[in-house]
């Protein structure tokens, strides 16, 4: 059998999506290439896509032709459908006998709100399924060519956000600094300047590495590596943007390593 008609078998042989029943999934980071077999069999198979703001153009195009895109755009800092809003879309979707994809960036479990989704379709007895994706929190890292873990750098990895959920206040980022494990931080652009600082109150080094991947994966992917009492100034003052990953610990030094024994380090690079 050729390699064409094994993947077409491979795909023939995943999960069907049945009418009335809701698939929350990951499109992975922004490439289409990041896109899970499930997921790509999932697009194939929807009738509605409920899809995020931060999807690349290319995913929803795998979409069945007569498939209805609806955005739910939800991003940080600008108006966003509110989240009960979408879960009632989704229920009323399924309801209506849709086979319904909600195409979420990234995984849909980290930072991505599918807890609350996935609750309120249980409650309203709708068949759901979880398809995971590859988060930004390692796609980000990987294209800057930071490992997340480091054989005798560091034991454990901290996913964390920026900022708190609705107006609650942040993290206890102090706290965090005094695990002294690498720090991969969603939605942090907007509060750099003070995580920065109470990652030093709590005890982090000034000097320690810090680096902003922006659009991973994606053509306008930039990569700025600092150091934890500069790294919001030298966000500033390049420019980097949002969606984008911070990455604070002494796993952000292997990118520099690296540079100078790879013709290409990665894609992008300010410094
Ligand atoms: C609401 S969270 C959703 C995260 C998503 N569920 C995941 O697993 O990646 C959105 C944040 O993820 C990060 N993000 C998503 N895509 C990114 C990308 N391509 N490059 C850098 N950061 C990204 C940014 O911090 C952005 O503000």
């Amino acid at each position: 059998m050729d390699h064409d008609a094994r993947l077409r078998e491979l795909l023939a042989g995943l999960p069907r999506l049945e009418r009335g029943h809701v698939w929350l999934v990951g499109a992975g980071p922004g490439d289409a290439g990041y896109l899970t077999l499930h997921a790509v069999s999932a697009l194939r198979q929807a009738d509605v896509i409920v899809h995020d703001a931060l999807i690349d153009d290319g995913v929803p195009a795998l979409a069945r032709p007569e498939a209805r895109l609806e955005p739910a755009g939800k991003r940080g800092h600008q108006p966003s459908a509110e989240q009960g809003a979408i879960s009632a879309r989704l229920v009323e979707l399924a309801r209506a006998g849709q086979r319904v994809v909600r195409l979420k960036g990234g995984d849909p479990f980290m930072f991505g709100r599918a807890g609350e989704e996935m609750l309120a379709l249980a409650e309203a007895g709708i068949p759901f399924r979880i398809v995971s994706g590859v988060t930004a929190g390692l796609a980000g890292p990987a294209a800057a060519l930071i490992p997340t873990t480091l054989r005798g750098v560091n034991q454990a990895v901290i996913f964390a956000t920026g900022h708190g959920a609705g107006d609650g206040p942040r993290i206890d980022f102090a706290a965090l600094a005094a695990t002294r494990q690498p720090l991969v931080i969603y939605m942090a652009m907007h509060q750099l300047a003070a995580i920065a600082a109470d990652l030093v109150d709590g005890g982090l080094p000034p000097d320690t590495p810090a680096a902003v991947i922006a659009s991973a994966t994606l053509p306008g992917e930039r990569v700025l590596v600092s150091r934890l009492d500069r790294v919001a100034d030298d966000a500033r003052g390049t420019g980097i943007a949002a969606p984008a990953m911070v990455v604070i610990g002494a796993v952000v030094a292997m990118r520099e390593r690296l540079q100078g024994l790879v013709p290409s380090p990665a894609a992008g690079a300010d410094r």
